[in-house]
């Protein structure tokens, strides 16, 4: 019996999605004589069966394209925005799945997909996913697509600001993305030398980073660079965060968890800016003239890698492989260099984290970088 594929790519785009789509259309339809057939805009497609034939001339030339031809999305399943309202379209989902007598629906995203494909492996479909994020952050996969190229892009601009930061004797702040994650900053900073890395997972005091950047000065180095992941905190935020957190775990009253709910949203959007903030405070507290460069949607765009197009692509045939074995309800994840299945259950919705042991984080100390703590 010929099976019937749909694809999907979900959440914020990176560069790798096409080559994964290729990988898994061309061995699905080369090797296992399957139908492929894509939906567009992620979730919302896929409600709205709203599709793309995937047919071999459509595979063709997409390996090295940024982004992703079916379009995305950080559309929801059960919590749409439809109107003004938000509604659950997983039945509708279930029905667009029938109707196009899918055999198996392959889902392409970060976290947020993973926890949507879980719901729907739960409404009855057969579903794989492929870890994609920039961040590198889902759990119990080494990496992820879209990370070794962002890292790449945050590495070269953190090479270019070293040397305008030395002609001018200057701070400069780079914001790196990563959500809640420090990987990126991490690794960024670590390839690109940066004298202070913050991330996330360590709370920072800026009295520490601070009279770090006035001990290279009285060394004789007159210029810094800061690698920030924009979801880095101080000390003090990261109290108030982990207050309010415990706070609504305790809540009782659904209007109170709401209040807290609406708290911590409203600490989130004051953060946007710490880190022009910061920048502004390691100005006053060194007396080195600052300045912030946030590399925002930069590292999402454009070609990926050699690494993430290799990385997709062997996620993407091994996808194939696994809907032909008639195996479902896994991410395929990289452990140890191999491709193995995981359940969704043990990916959905946990976090991969920096911890302070991992390598990476002791070599940067190592090498004198500080993380504020
Ligand atoms: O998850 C990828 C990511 O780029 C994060 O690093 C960042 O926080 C977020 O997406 C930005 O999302 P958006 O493109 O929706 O603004």
């Amino acid at each position: 019996m010929v099976k019937n594929i749909g694809i999907l790519t979900s959440g914020g785009d990176c560069p790798g999605l096409n080559a994964a789509i290729r990988g898994i259309g061309r061995a699905a339809q080369g090797n296992f004589k399957m139908n492929v057939i894509g939906f567009r805009d992620g979730f919302r497609g896929l409600v709205q069966d709203r599709t793309l034939e995937l047919d071999p001339g459509l595979l063709s030339g997409i390996l090295t394209l940024g982004g992703t031809i079916l379009g995305t999305s950080r559309d929801k399943p059960h919590r749409m925005p439809i109107g003004n309202r938000e509604m659950d379209m997983s039945s509708a989902i279930v029905e667009t799945y029938k109707r196009h007598n899918l055999d198996c629906l392959v889902c392409i995203g970060g976290g947020g997909t993973q926890k949507n494909a879980l719901r729907l492996k739960k409404s009855g479909l057969n579903i794989v996913t492929l870890p994609k994020t920039i961040d590198n952050d889902i759990a119990n996969t080494d990496i992820t697509i879209g990370f070794d190229t962002a890292l790449g892009i945050a590495t070269e601009a953190i090479d270019r600001l070293h040397s305008t930061a030395t002609s001018h004797h200057r701070i400069i702040v780079v914001e790196v993305m990563g959500h809640r994650a420090g990987w990126l900053a991490l690794g960024a900073g670590l390839a690109g030398g940066a004298d202070v890395i913050l991330i996330p997972e360590i709370p920072y005091s800026i009295e520490k980073v601070a009279k770090a950047i006035r001990n290279r000065t009285h060394a004789g180095k007159r210029f810094s660079i800061v690698t920030v992941a924009e979801g880095s905190m101080s000390t003090a935020d990261s109290k108030k965060i982990v207050a309010l957190l415990k706070e609504k775990e305790k809540a009782g009253k659904k209007s109170e968890k709401s209040r807290i709910s609406k708290n911590l949203d409203e600490f989130h959007q004051s953060h946007i800016n710490h880190t022009l903030h910061l920048t502004s405070q390691l100005e006053a507290m060194t007396g080195l003239e600052s300045r912030l460069t946030i590399l925002g949607h930069l590292q999402r765009g454009g070609t990926p890698s050699a690494a993430d197009r290799i990385l997709a692509t062997h996620l993407g045939t091994a996808c194939a492989a696994l809907i032909d074995k008639g195996e479902y309800g896994a991410m395929l994840a990289v452990q140890d260099s191999r491709i193995v299945p995981v359940p969704l259950e043990e990916t959905a919705g946990m976090k991969k984290l920096v911890s302070r042991g991992h390598p990476w984080m002791e070599s940067a100390r190592h090498v004198g970088t500080v993380f504020g703590d």
